[in-house]
């Protein structure tokens, strides 16, 4: 049967699962800046204490997740380890897996549920930012106007890169997709200013319309634009945990500008070597991370206690 005529026994079994109020266990790691945690677990069972232990429904201002992909692929993360002559040698360590013997259905069941519990855990001016690309991204926005609302869509944000993606047989592919919903049409975001350069960068001098020049030529500054180009963590930059698909903190950094301020919580229960964590430190809030990796979770640690060099 196709996936979409058994989309509704998707989201019916999404519930089925949300309802369940048993929680397996997971390892808490406390003692990074206040009101932070970082949990290695599977995050359905971390999502579901919060909500009923920790009495967390409605407390967090900005979930950004960047979970598998639906890529059929697996990932590795480079490890520095000693060998028996003491020497310091790389090792890769498997880190995930994103293979999903049922299929999308499979794939969708699991996002489905963690959706469900992300949406309760969200406060009623906070944002959703989902991380995905091709594979997936179309299907889940079905599944998210299901369960936030097609009238809490705020963006698709594309995200382009120069790195990977080339192929005789297509387009380059060099982008992934964000999905953004509000939790109710109160969220809170802040659209931060781009330069937009005039015709032939020449002013044009509109009445009431403040212009600039740099280098390039004359521009006015206008609200931010859905697509953004910014660059994939380089092989040699200081910031590369090893972590195969860590993302950039400049990236991240932009969105939890724009969707919570200083102090606030924000939430990645994906979080594999804890880019938002290392963001948010540096820009005062307040964070919950969770993985289900050993790997992702060794990272992220040495990350935060600065050590991520130890990683490479
Ligand atoms: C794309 S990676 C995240 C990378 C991260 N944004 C970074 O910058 O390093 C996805 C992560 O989700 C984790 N994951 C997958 N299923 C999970 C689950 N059920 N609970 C918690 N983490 C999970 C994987 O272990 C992996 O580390």
């Amino acid at each position: 049967m196709s996936l979409l005529k058994n989309f509704g026994k998707v989201i019916t079994a999404c519930k089925k699962e949300y309802r369940k109020k048993r929680y397996g266990e997971f390892e808490l790691l406390e003692g990074y800046s206040e009101g932070s945690v970082l949990c290695f677990g599977d995050n359905e069972d971390f999502m579901k204490y919060l909500l009923q232990k920790q009495d967390m429904k409605g407390k967090i201002q900005q979930i950004y997740i960047d979970p598998p992909f639906f890529s059929k692929a697996t990932y590795d993360a480079t490890v520095k380890v000693q060998n028996d002559e003491g020497d310091e040698i790389k090792i890769k360590k498997r880190a995930y897996e994103d293979i999903w013997e049922e299929g999308m259905e499979e794939y969708l069941k699991m996002m489905g549920v963690r959706l469900m519990l992300m949406k309760d855990l969200l406060a009623e001016t906070g944002t959703i930012w989902v991380h995905l690309d091709w594979h997936g991204v179309y299907y889940v926005k079905v599944l998210m106007d299901e369960i936030f609302g097609e009238k809490n869509f705020i963006n698709e944000i594309v995200w382009t890169y120069k790195s990977g993606g080339s192929s005789k047989s297509h387009f380059a592919r060099k982008h992934d997709s964000i999905l953004v919903y509000g939790k109710s049409k109160k969220y809170y975001i802040d659209i931060p200013k781009e330069k937009s350069y005039n015709r032939d960068y020449k002013p044009y001098r509109f009445k009431g319309v403040e212009e600039f020049q740099d280098e390039i030529g004359w521009y006015t500054m206008v609200n931010m634009k859905d697509v953004w180009s910014i660059d994939m963590v380089g092989r040699t930059s200081k910031e590369r945990t090893g972590y195969a698909t860590q993302k950039p903190e400049a990236l991240i950094e932009r969105i939890l500008e724009a969707g919570s301020k200083e102090g606030d919580l924000v939430a990645d229960f994906f979080c594999g070597s804890a880019t938002l964590a290392a963001v948010a430190e540096k820009t005062g809030r307040r964070w919950i991370c969770s993985d289900n990796s050993g790997v992702a979770i060794d990272s992220a640690k040495a990350r935060l206690e600065n050590k991520q060099m130890s990683m490479l």
